[in-house]
């Protein structure tokens, strides 16, 4: 009988997580049912309750949800406790297991298909929101020189930079307070390109050969893409890798089989 799956979120038409699951279930020969499920705002947890009562074996969780099912699991890995914040649930009989595979994805998709080891280099992750907060401890984790954590509202850097300070070098800042400063590798983790708007960072912050990562994507590059590439950036990218380095884990953890990831990007790429 195949394994089922769903992405729930609200709203999730949107979601190309089941064409990316399709695609790894195919490639690896596994059988498997993967569709999405849209919840009512106040009504994830019956969701997740329902899925479960039918035979479900696991979700990933999107947006609004990620909170709400990191409150929901019974265990968790030690990255989605830090992240405060799940992407990705396995049912077994012992309760709901929940992971966060973001913050790996980001980094799997930075240093092998762009190329770009973190090693030694000055991060600056613009944004301390759950989606900011998901990727900081993997990025730690790649050993960069430092990561400032840059956000319009001061208070929340700064409780992410208290956070994270066990697990590396890192600081916060407000966008004006990096005047002067220069980085190898810049990520954008602000919703700031949902709408459209680009944030008003200071001159000259991209180092000689610096990439600069969107965690969004869409079909067009993002307004915040556009400007790093008039600003000097050496290497601009999107989310779309991110988005399907994250959803291998996810397989990885469900089916105990690693995906290739490449094929997936290029066709979703082409489409
Ligand atoms: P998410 O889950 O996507 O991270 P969030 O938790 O609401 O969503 O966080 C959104 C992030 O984008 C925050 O860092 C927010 O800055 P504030 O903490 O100051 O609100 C940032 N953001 C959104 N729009 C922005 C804008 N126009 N300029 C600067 N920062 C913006």
């Amino acid at each position: 009988m195949s394994k089922h799956y769903v992405v729930i979120g609200n709203p999730v038409a949107h979601s190309k997580s089941p064409l990316i699951h399709a695609a790894f279930a195919q490639q690896t020969g596994q059988d498997v049912r993967y569709e999405r499920l849209l919840a009512p705002l106040d009504g994830f947890v019956n969701a997740v309750r329902s899925f479960q009562a039918e035979g479900g074996n696991g979700a990933n969780v999107t947006v609004p949800f990620k909170e709400a099912a990191w409150q929901l699991a019974d265990t968790m890995t030690p990255r989605a406790r830090l992240a405060g914040a799940a992407n990705t649930l396995v049912f077994s009989d012992l309760g709901i297991h929940a992971d966060n595979t973001d913050g790996v994805g980001l980094v799997t998709d930075i240093q092998k298909n762009l190329g770009y080891a973190l090693a030694g280099r000055r991060v600056l992750v613009m944004g301390a929101g759950g989606a900011a907060r998901g990727v900081i401890a993997p990025i730690l984790a790649a050993l960069p020189a430092f990561v400032v954590i840059a956000n319009r509202t001061a208070a929340k850097a700064a409780a992410l930079r208290t956070l994270f300070a066990p697990f590396g070098i890192v600081e916060a800042a407000s966008y004006q307070a990096l005047a002067g400063m220069q980085f190898d590798c810049v990520i954008n983790a602000t919703s700031a390109s949902l709408a459209g708007q680009v944030i008003d960072l200071p001159d000259a912050l991209f180092a000689t050969g610096s990439l600069v990562y969107d965690m969004m994507y869409a079909t067009q590059p993002t307004p915040f893409m556009q400007y790093a590439q008039q600003h000097g950036a050496a290497q601009v990218a999107d989310g779309l890798g991110m988005l399907v380095e994250q959803a291998a884990v996810a397989f990885h953890l469900w089916q105990g089989v690693m995906p290739d990831t490449h094929a997936v990007i290029s066709h979703l790429r082409a489409l």
